[in-house]
Parts: structure tokens; sequence; C-alpha cells
């Protein structure tokens, strides 16, 4: 079982040894808070549960790409799973040998195509055969070899959002699986490629694990055909996608769990296995930390209007998603309430008819879960400043992201527009 480092010590929550109460009216709000302790634990624990197997665990940088964050990942052995340009820059910044990045997408440019081919990454996830054209002909240009793994989409159904499914023929990502051994024949004739791999990514938030062992063994099945062909692979890729906790009641399987389900049948392979897991490392390792403006009260609905919203967690606005929110002081008093952004949006809220703590004006609130896909997917709109980001370490804590100003927010404009304007 996970250990929560954010809990109550009487009625004040803590994140590790730090009052968040403190931190916040120290540094002000709002900002993602992420426990070192809670990161390190899940890092165990995956490590844990496939060190009888040669693995490399990519961390998904998409989930959290804070360069401080991705340094513990690094230095802990991990490889990084990326799906642009930006994320590999940032990788090779905090450290990542290029030889442990594995790097996806259905859309990446020449331009980052060569940059990866230039570092020599371990394997380009390649999603179509036009890409494996591509790739071929930009590492030819370049005089290099690139390595390539096929993303085959295995056509199983992961039992979560529809949005963050990704392994359904309908899907756009991958080549559909029974594709995969035409595409492999042509590849492995191509002479600036290296064929050394299988990949498949399922989808996300995955809470019942099942569906993992119905694409594994579709690939394992793959992976027999291609041996008979006479294609040799090295690394079997299965992806992330392990589900976390967000409602106080969910269950998330352990690594252990998926480590059990699987390993068996990619055993029988031969392959190194290679992991992309990225929520299940950060999402429950954060939360963000917001300070409620106004209270009011409608004809049928009490709404606390706090000083984030779905520019700096988009999860509910675009998945509907629940995050569980704890009132940084603990109340006796409860309401309903709609928790809601300063976003001038209907669809900016962070929690609808929420039983919560009767939180007033001035008080805080951490909303739980919020390591993965928060600060990545966090934006400018109406012109609002992202959030900073905290690590916190038994009692001490670091500014790992300072808070933008409207400085920043300019810097690409200004010049642009002093040059510009002058000559309307
Ligand atoms: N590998 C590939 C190829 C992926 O596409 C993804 C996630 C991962 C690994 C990491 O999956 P994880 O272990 O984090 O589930 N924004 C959505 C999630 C999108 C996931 C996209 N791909 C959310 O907030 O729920």
């Amino acid at each position: 079982m996970f250990k929560n480092y954010f809990f109550y010590r009487d009625k004040e929550l803590f994140c590790e040894n730090v009052p968040i109460k403190e931190l916040a009216k120290e540094v002000g709000t709002p900002f993602y808070l992420y426990s070192k302790k809670a990161i390190e634990d899940k890092i165990k624990s995956y490590k844990e549960a496939f060190k009888n197997y040669p693995t490399l665990i990519c961390y998904a940088a998409k989930s959290n790409s804070n360069l401080t964050l991705l340094k513990i990942f690094q230095k802990n052995g991990f490889g990084l799973d990326t799906v642009s340009g930006g994320e590999i820059y940032k990788g090779i910044l905090a450290g990542f040998e290029a030889s442990k990045i594995v790097y996806a997408g259905v859309g990446k440019t020449d331009e980052e195509i060569k940059y990866a081919i230039n570092l020599g990454i371990l394997s380009f996830n390649v999603e179509s055969e036009q890409e494996v054209d591509v790739i071929d002909y930009l590492a030819g240009k370049l005089g290099k070899k690139a390595n390539i793994s096929i993303r085959v989409n295995p056509d199983v159904n992961p039992k979560t959002h529809p949005y963050i499914s990704t392994g359904l023929r309908k899907s756009k990502f991958g080549i559909d699986i029974d594709e995969a051994l035409k595409v492999y024949k042509k590849a492995v004739k191509r002479k600036n490629l290296n064929v050394l791999g299988v990949h498949c990514h399922i989808g996300s938030q995955i809470l019942d694990i099942s569906p993992y062992r119905e694409a594994v063994e579709k690939v394992a099945n793959l992976v027999f055909q291609l041996k008979k062909d006479g294609i040799e692979l090295e690394y079997f890729d299965i992806g992330g996608g392990l589900g976390i906790k967000y409602k106080p009641e969910d269950i998330p399987p352990e690594p252990k769990d998926l480590a059990d389900l699987i390993l068996p049948i990619v055993k029988e392979t031969g392959l190194k296995l290679i992991l992309e897991p990225g929520r299940s490392l950060i999402g429950e390792a954060g939360a963000l930390i917001t300070q409620v403006i106004f209270t009011k009260n409608k004809k049928d609905k009490h709404f606390i209007i706090v000083d984030s919203g779905m520019n700096d967690l988009i999860r509910p606005s675009v998945y509907n998603a629940y995050h569980h929110i704890l009132s940084v002081e603990r109340k006796d008093k409860k309401v309903v309430a709609d928790i809601v952004g300063p976003i001038c949006e209907t669809g900016d809220f962070l929690a609808l008819d929420r039983e919560i703590d009767d939180v007033k004006r001035g008080e805080y609130l951490a909303v739980l879960s919020a390591g993965a896909y928060g600060s990545s997917m966090s934006s400018n709109y109406n012109v609002r400043p992202r959030a900073m980001e905290i690590l916190v370490d038994g009692d001490k804590f670091f500014i790992i992201k300072e808070r933008e100003d409207y400085d920043y927010l300019i810097n690409k404009e200004l010049k642009p527009y002093c040059f510009v304007k002058d000559n309307l």
C-alpha cells in the first residue's frame, strides 16, 4: 500500500513535515507541491517489482517534466519516455543518457527526428509506415543509423476514459497489429535503421489491469511470428498507463500486480522489457495548493472561488476527472459547493457539487493527485502566469519552478510588438 505523504496533524494539513498553511503564507498561491518521499516510494515499488527481469523503466516525461523531478528519476537509473523534441531536450539537460530515451508520437517533425537521431536515442517508437520511410531517409542524410521500434495498436479496450484510451483500432496511435508484420519486413530492409523492438501503449489511468494481459499476449504473438520470419528483436515496450487513487475509495493496482500479470508472457519472448509509467510515479506525489478568493451563494448553489482553475489543472474540465480536495485547516462544518477557478469559462471548475469543509475567504485548499498532468498541461489562458512548483523533502522545501510573472508572459511578444506597432 502506498503511504500517504499528505496528511493531517491535528487539524492542519502537512506534506511530509512541512505545514502547508505556513508554506502558502510564505510563498503565496497557487503552487504545485510534491513530496520527494512519495516519489521515491513509487520508484522503489517499480524497481522491486521488476528487479528479477531485465527491465528499463522509462519515466513518461509528459506526466510532469519539471527538471528537478526528472533529475530524481535520472538519478535512480530510470530511462525517459518522450513525445517531443522539447521533452528530449529537457531530459538531456536533466542528465538522461540518450541511450535511455525512447521517443513516441504520431507527429514527429523532421527537425525533431534529426535532433533525436543525432543524439543517438535508444528508440523511436514509430507510429506509421510513412514515419519509417522518413526516419530512414533522414538518418541516411545524417550518415547515421536510427534505432526503431514499431508501435503496434493491439486493439484492446483499456476500460478507461475514451480520451485516454490509445490502443483501440480507431485511435490515431500506432500501426494496426495485423499490418505490423508487413511494416517490419519493410523496415528491416532499410539500411539506415536498426529495428530493435516492439512497442504498445493501451491507455492511461488503468485500474483493472486485465487488458494488459490481452495486449501483451497479442504483441507476444507478433514477436513469435517475427522470429519465424527471421526478424529478431531486443525490446518489448509495453508503455505506461497504471492508474492511481483519485477518489478515496479507489484501489489502484501496484507495479507488482502488473509484473505478476505480464512477466510470464514477456519472458517467453526472451526480450528485454521497457515500461513507460508516468502518472503512477508522480500523480499521487503532488497536490495543487490554492487559496479561496471569494465564496458566494446563488439561489441553489454555493460557490467556492479559488485562485487556481483549468489553467493549472485542466483534468476536471477536459475529462470530468475527480480530484479529491482537502481544506488545509480541517473544519467541522461541511458545505456542498462548486469549487471553481477565476477563468472566464463555465467549464472552469475543480469540483462540482462537492461536499467539502466550509472554507472562507483567505483559507487554503489542497487538490490531491495533481502531480501528473497538472503542471504539464497548464496554460497561460486569460494571461495568468503559471504556478510555482515546490518539492518537499522532510521538513525542508525547495522551489523547483518559480512563479511566472507578467514580464515573462510578454517576453516573446514585446520585441515584435515594438517593431510592428511603429510600422502599422
Ligand atoms: N507512454 C505513452 C506512449 C503514452 O502515450 C503515455 C500517456 C504514457 C506512456 C504514460 O502514461 P501514464 O503512465 O501516465 O498513464 N492527460 C491525460 C493522460 C494522457 C496520457 C497520454 N499518454 C490525463 O490527464 O489523464
